[in-house]
């Protein structure tokens, strides 16, 4: 049967773009983007052609983690405008036929949130158990083993009544009690209230921490564990995430988000797949996408990732709807690492594989990691755990728009400096040229968009050795697409054995040979990606 894209949601046709607010444009020169900046720039975004738009939190904050430590889950920070500012931003992406979805970070609140400072007042306070506090061992030690993502211990002593606290971040940030009904009430009240305003959807962050074991076991060391690493992954975190019950939360968000129409939920998870695909849900009545972080993590080897494809296509649950994110603000940039010419094959990528796919702001102008000097590191990720290198400042520094001073993005001091090369990688400069990398995002996203094949169709893997992927795209009633990716700086080909490949380049990393005949044999050079449009 022909496919009818209306049978699609509007999250299952589009393509995402995460905004960092802090680094995207400032509009008052005090050096940190705000919500003006963003509305300044959303004709950018309709231009590129992503129609969804995720915007990191923008919420009241001490900003020791650079808002994902809440002080007010329904306001916003005045360092980025004011809820009049939200509500023209939110006409303003609608009134372009985009959607917007925020950040809501469940885990945790900030240690500056009236719900923490009411729990901390007193054991008897009617808060306390919004927050999970426990007594010390006998000799005075923290209630278990359990580690913090940001170094040292997840556990933080209060003096005042006597008991420690936990916090899977930073002691700024305690975790809330998901297993208390009050704390779960307040919270989908939380999303109503963005949800009554008119947001389309949440990206739910570390959805997979919600709920921690009833009994604070011990977790396991971590046989895997190296140097290098986080001091956090010295323990298997297996009692203190990922618990079964997390699931009745997620489909309780769920049915909160069902009660209006049309709204939907990412959820941030960083497990393995079969844990992963987990999320949707019994039914598929949890979260609509749980982020596929599989391309962020892997080795850039062409059979490893053609094996984790298909290992991940076959892995989604019936109905559940696939998704790729090659980058966010957590994680080296892409162009760090995959390099400058993987940079476009990799879009080519994201762009041409069967799910939504995430942009993360700057890659579409192929942004590096901006190294910044160990005295004006700002990430308390970095700043704890300094010999380790884990700051994630690097990949979180302002947007190129232009030439001029702080390349468009501030009048005033950025808050992080801004890569050096921001005179020649910016967008006025690439929105014009051919051969940009810009210009490759805008063609790949017009694609995409326009043809069934590519938005919604099937996915079907053709070949992989270990330069060289190739998959086709089909829909029912619709033009097919091949796509041929050379993940290798060195030339490679092959001759596909069971189809027939016949067809007119459609689009080209290298735009040159766009329009070129194949006809069974692809030949590519290093670095090359092609899109095929086949015979009919
Ligand atoms: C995941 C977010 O993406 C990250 O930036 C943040 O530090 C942690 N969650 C804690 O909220």
């Amino acid at each position: 049967m022909e496919v009818n894209l209306q049978n699609y949601r509007w999250w299952q046709r589009g393509i995402f773009y995460q905004v960092y607010p802090r680094s995207f444009q400032d509009s008052n020169g005090d050096g940190i983007g705000d919500l003006p900046g963003i509305i300044s720039r959303l004709d950018h975004l309709k231009w590129l052609g992503v129609t969804a738009i995720w915007i990191s939190p923008m919420y009241p904050s001490p900003m020791k983690d650079f808002g994902y430590d809440i002080a007010d889950y329904s306001g916003i920070d005045s360092v980025y405008g004011n809820m009049e500012d939200f509500d023209k931003l939110l006409h303003e992406v609608h009134a372009r036929g985009m959607k917007l979805t925020l950040d809501f970070v469940p885990n945790h609140s900030s240690d500056q949130h009236p719900w923490f400072i009411e729990s901390r007042s007193s054991r008897d306070n009617p808060k306390r158990d919004w927050y999970i506090w426990r007594d010390a061992r006998p000799d005075g030690s923290e209630p278990n083993n359990w580690l913090a993502m940001f170094g040292g211990t997840g556990w933080e002593w209060d003096e005042q009544t006597g008991q420690y606290y936990y916090h899977a971040f930073l002691k700024e940030q305690p975790d809330l009690n998901w297993r208390n009904p009050e704390v779960q009430k307040a919270m989908y009240d939380v999303l109503r209230f963005w949800l009554d305003k008119g947001v389309d959807g949440f990206r739910v962050d570390v959805m997979w921490h919600m709920i921690k074991d009833a009994q604070f076991r011990d977790n396991p060391p971590n046989p895997r564990y190296e140097q290098h690493m986080a001091t956090y992954e010295q323990l298997s975190p297996v009692y203190s995430t990922d618990q079964a019950e997390v699931h009745d939360i997620v489909r309780a968000m769920r049915e909160v988000l069902e009660e209006y129409d049309d709204r939907m939920m990412i959820g941030e998870i960083y497990l393995p797949l079969d844990k992963l695909v987990a999320y949707y849900g019994t039914d598929n009545r949890g979260a609509h996408l749980p982020f596929n972080f599989l391309l962020l993590q892997m080795q850039w080897d062409a059979r490893q990732i053609a094996s984790m494809i298909d290992q991940y296509e076959g892995a989604l649950p019936a109905q559940g709807w696939p998704n790729w994110v090659l980058s966010n603000h957590d994680q080296p940039r892409l162009t760090s690492r995959v390099g400058k010419q993987q940079a476009r094959v990799a879009a080519m990528l994201l762009l041409t594989l069967r799910g939504t796919p995430t942009i993360y702001y700057g890659d579409e102008i192929g942004l590096q990691d901006v190294p910044i000097p160990f005295d004006e590191v700002q990430d308390p990720q970095g700043l704890n755990m300094p010999e380790k290198n884990l700051s994630r400042d690097p990949a979180r520094t302002p947007m190129h728009w232009d030439e001029t001073e702080n390349a468009g993005f501030t009048t005033g001091k950025p808050w992080l400096r801004l890569g050096r090369n921001y005179a020649h990688r910016n967008v006025a400069k690439q929105k014009d040229r051919h051969h940009s990398i810009l210009t490759l995002y805008k063609r790949l996203i017009e694609l995409r968009q326009s043809e069934p094949a590519l938005m919604v169709g099937n996915y079907m893997p053709v070949h992989a050795d270990k330069q060289m992927i190739a998959y086709m795209r089909t829909a029912e009633g619709h033009d097919s697409f091949l796509i041929a990716l050379n993940l290798s700086h060195k030339p490679s080909y092959f001759t596909a054995k069971h189809i027939d490949i016949k067809g007119t380049i459609e689009i080209a990393t290298v735009p040159g040979i766009e329009g070129s005949r194949i006809d069974g044999v692809i030949n590519l050079y290093g670095d090359d990606g092609i899109i095929i449009r086949l015979d009919k």
